[in-house]
């Protein structure tokens, strides 16, 4: 049976689902239900001097039948005294000792760190968070983002933290950055014991066109927010891979960012992360949603015959390579299964506009599935992931295997095209219809 225990840094919880620091974690009540349901791990709703939210703050992104497949706040920090959040710890950690309690805290002057950090600890954390992250209102007040986009102050802060920490300390980062591997590296060089990522991408999520209000609408006024949920998975994946693969990485990382269900976790632990992060997926569904997320993350493990997450942390990162160094003699092509196919003709259509012309309609009416026009196909798999019946259009191999060279391969070996006519460049032979055909068919659709 598959053992989920999770070790990040020294806080050991019963399995990776953690609750990131959001609404879910305002109260003891709600991590007291959370843990009761299944979570491993939450890091409270970020204290520090409690703040004064607008009404009205949270805003999405509905996707024709999904709701919420992005979601935007201007929530600030936690708005309740610490005194109370204080108390409530304690009482978490009473009841439920072998989770993960992380306090995550955002304050601004050395004082202010070192009081805090004492006072969560002494309140019975498992570990600190330092929310260097959240891209609206607190980082106009110098906090937050602000902290996490200058690497020298974010480890400057590190550094006054680990003064009087006694329990790990992870540092969340704001992906609103270039590159993350510079604030990755500002914690790790002022002692952190983890890193987190991603907080909430800075965004307007619509404009009411009728009124002229961006949402949300605060008394006929908006502000930007911080964008998350499934939308920004990749985004997130992308950061983790980066952090993960940097040379200097020598400390585990929480993975934050559009985690739903287990496999979004198991993606998020095959590109290093100890442990996963969810805040829009509990707001949307509830804290049941932990259930399933265990269930199938043991049952995957043992279909693979991972015994720990240890197994498999980290395992897709050698697959990931920069583009030069992808093989260019790789070569797929689309085909179509006459037998699935319902004969909608949406590959024919993205293909002719928004790819190569290598689909062609069937000659006779009665005929609906598509041609591919194999000496036109690029591979570029745009056909298959238009197509609505699973397994229908798949991209079948047709180079022999023999070959692996990259574009770095090519410039040694002076195949890269260098001029703006160059023989040598990939569609320099490709076939593309004359412009004035458009006219002729005139079959749009
Ligand atoms: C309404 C709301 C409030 C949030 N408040 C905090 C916060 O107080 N501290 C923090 O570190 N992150 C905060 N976040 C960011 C989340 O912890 C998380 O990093 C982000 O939402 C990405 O995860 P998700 O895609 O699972 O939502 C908040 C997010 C939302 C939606
Ligand atoms: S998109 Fe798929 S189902 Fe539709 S015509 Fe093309 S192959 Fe057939
Ligand atoms: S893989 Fe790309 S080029 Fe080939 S048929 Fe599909 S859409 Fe056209």
């Amino acid at each position: 049976m598959a053992d989920l225990r999770t070790n990040l840094a020294g806080i050991k919880s019963p399995n990776p689902f953690w609750l990131a620091s959001a609404p879910p974690t305002n109260s003891g009540y709600q991590i007291m239900r959370a843990f009761d349901a299944g979570w491993g791990g939450a890091v409270w709703k970020t204290l520090g001097v409690p703040v004064i939210n607008t009404s009205s703050r949270y805003g999405a992104v509905n996707y024709r039948d999904n709701r919420m497949i992005g979601f935007n706040n201007i929530e600030l920090i936690t708005d309740r005294p610490l005194s109370d959040n204080l108390r409530e710890i304690e009482e978490v950690k009473k009841h439920f000792p072998d989770h993960a309690v992380i306090a995550s805290l955002m304050v601004q002057t050395k004082e202010e760190w070192h009081s805090i950090v004492k006072d969560v600890q002494n309140a019975g954390v498992d570990g600190i968070e330092l929310n260097f992250g959240c891209p609206h209102g607190m980082c106009e007040r110098g906090m937050g983002s602000a902290v996490g986009q200058e690497p020298a102050v974010l480890e400057t802060i590190t550094s006054w933290v680990m003064e009087v920490a006694n329990v790990p300390v992870i540092v969340k980062l704001t992906p609103n950055i270039t590159d993350i591997t510079e604030p990755a590296m500002g914690a790790v060089r002022g002692g952190a014991n983890a890193i987190s990522l991603i907080n909430t991408i800075q965004s307007i999520i619509g404009v009411d066109i009728d009124n002229f209000v961006p949402y949300p609408n605060v008394d006929g006024k908006s502000s930007n927010g911080g964008y998350c949920g499934p939308a920004v998975k990749p985004i997130a994946l992308n950061m983790l891979k980066n952090c993960a693969k940097h040379e200097g990485m020598t400390i585990p990382i929480s993975g934050i960012g559009g985690v739903e269900n287990w496999r979004d976790a198991v993606e998020f632990i095959l590109l290093g992360a100890s442990s996963v992060q969810v805040c829009t997926a509990v707001m949307h569904y509830g804290f049941g949603i932990v259930r399933d997320m265990i269930s199938g993350l043991e049952q995957y493990m043992d279909d693979k015959a991972f015994k720990t997450l240890n197994d498999f942390r980290g395992k897709s990162l050698q697959n990931v390579k920069n583009w030069q160094h992808l093989n260019l003699e790789y070569k797929v092509i689309a085909e179509i299964d006459s037998d699935k196919c319902i004969g909608c003709q949406l590959c024919y259509i993205a293909c002719e506009d928004g790819a190569h012309q290598a689909i062609a309609l069937p000659k006779s009416v009665d005929i609906r599935v598509p041609e591919i026009i194999e000496k036109n196909c690029v591979g570029c798999n745009l056909c298959s992931l238009v197509c609505p019946v699973e397994e229908c259009i798949t991209m079948v191999r047709k180079d022999d295997g023999s070959k692996y060279e990259t574009w770095e391969d090519y410039n040694d070996m002076g195949k890269a095209p260098t001029t703006f006519e160059d023989e040598r460049a990939g569609g320099k032979h490709h076939w593309v219809p004359a412009p004035t055909d458009a006219l002729k068919n005139n079959n749009h659709n």
